[in-house]
């Protein structure tokens, strides 16, 4: 495929942040990108370029791609990183690369009238056959760097396993998401209600595990089938040696007996994602050791790098892992990334950011690879289209 012009500009994301939109034109027709980021990025993530930074580099990318032709994404992603040539894609910046690279499979995937997620599968995923619907990971109620309210964790999600007919667990998702709303507003006194980045609910709760409390109570008022999952993202709230978490300080191990106590109070909570901070191994090991069949999931921990999902496996720190492409550039590896957890046992859960654009590439990602969950926030603003997606998706 012949990439016969380049463009790029400016949109903003769900946090009125700028954001980048890439557009390459292959056979006369143009195809678009647009690339969400992170609010708690892990600090091994590829590098994200500001708008006068991607201008800088824009001229050296188009002289080198424009009018060239490549036979595959492979080919093209291969070609991008040797042009940056970093691990942290500090030359050509992490989201100008999934820019173009995700741009190329959209125009690749047409030229052969192909979706987007036939041609990931085609290329990447090769012995994957049919299709596992995947559970719905639904933030719904927030803290941390995406709330403005007490809670040290950012996270408390309710999981939704779809099946052959997804449109009724959604549908499920959302009357349950509204019944919660109805709960909260009465209980805080409060309407409307405040929602966080990724539009969960956004309160002043007594402590870490009343929200907890809160969904497991729904899910028992409701009898719906929904289980229960935290993101602590932990280091978000370490600092000089210890966690900060209810205004104490706290050591690995008190916050391990936190989990622990958590754990044995609800059941339906079956899903922990970095409980420590991303250089903590030690924590994750010996949690991981204590998980009882629960999800010890990595996201600041392992970014997306294909080397980092392959360690902490081996070192049996994680079961899950969280795939974001723009943690690490292109999405070659990404594809790559998720073929390294499942050849390891890890179960992957595709994931927007906290700033997300209208782009629904994250789904296709999901499809073509038959990950095991989909993380795409509460079902409302700019998240829905990741929903509408799934539906599409997963007929
Ligand atoms: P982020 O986290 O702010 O780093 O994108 C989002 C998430 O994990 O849901
Ligand atoms: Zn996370």
């Amino acid at each position: 495929m012949k990439v016969e012009a380049l463009k790029y500009r400016t949109v903003f994301n769900s946090g009125g942040h700028a954001a980048l939109e890439v557009g390459i034109m292959s056979d006369k027709r143009w195809y678009f990108s647009q690339i969400p980021s992170g609010q708690s990025a892990g600090e091994r993530e590829a590098k994200v370029f500001s708008v006068p930074e991607v201008q800088s580099v824009w001229k050296k990318i188009n002289l080198q791609a424009e009018g060239r032709k490549f036979k595959n994404l492979a080919e093209f992603d291969d070609f991008i990183l040797r042009l940056d040539g970093t691990e942290r894609k500090t030359v050509l910046g992490g989201n100008v690369l999934l820019g173009l690279s995700l741009a190329f499979a959209r125009a690749l995937a047409d030229g052969k009238r192909m979706e987007l997620w036939e041609i990931l599968r085609e290329e990447f995923f090769g012995k994957v056959r049919g299709v596992e619907y995947p559970v719905i990971y639904a933030n719904l109620i927030e803290g941390g760097v995406h709330a403005q309210n007490n809670l040290d964790i950012q996270e408390y999600l309710v999981l939704a396993q779809t099946g052959p007919n997804p449109i009724a667990t959604v549908g499920e998702l959302i009357a349950f998401y509204e019944t919660l709303g109805e709960y909260l507003a009465n209980k805080a006194k409060l309407r409307p209600l405040p929602i966080g980045s990724e539009s969960g609910y956004n309160l002043i709760w007594r402590n870490n595990e009343e929200p907890i409390t809160a969904l497991a109570k729904i899910i028992k008022a409701t009898n719906l089938p929904f289980r229960i999952g935290l993101d602590v993202a932990a280091s978000e709230f370490y600092e000089d040696g210890a966690y900060r978490f209810e205004g104490r300080k706290k050591t690995t191990l008190n916050l391990r007996n936190i989990y622990a106590k958590y754990f044995k109070k609800y059941p339906g909570l079956i899903s922990l994602e970095d409980p420590f901070g991303e250089n903590n191994r030690d924590g994750f090991r010996e949690i991981m050791k204590n998980s009882e069949g629960r999800l010890v999931v990595g996201d600041d921990l392992t970014t997306t790098n294909p080397k980092e999902i392959e360690r902490c496996a081996r070192e049996k720190l994680i079961s899950g892992v969280i795939i974001k492409a723009n943690q690490i550039g292109t999405l070659s590896e990404t594809c790559l990334a998720i073929e390294t957890a499942h050849r390891n046992g890890l179960k992957c859960i595709i994931s927007h950011r906290g700033q997300e654009t209208e782009d629904v590439f994250l789904m296709h990602i999901a499809r073509a690879a038959n990950a095991y969950g989909v993380k795409i926030g509460a079902p409302g603003r700019e998240r829905i289209l990741k929903y509408n997606e799934l539906l599409r998706l997963y007929p």
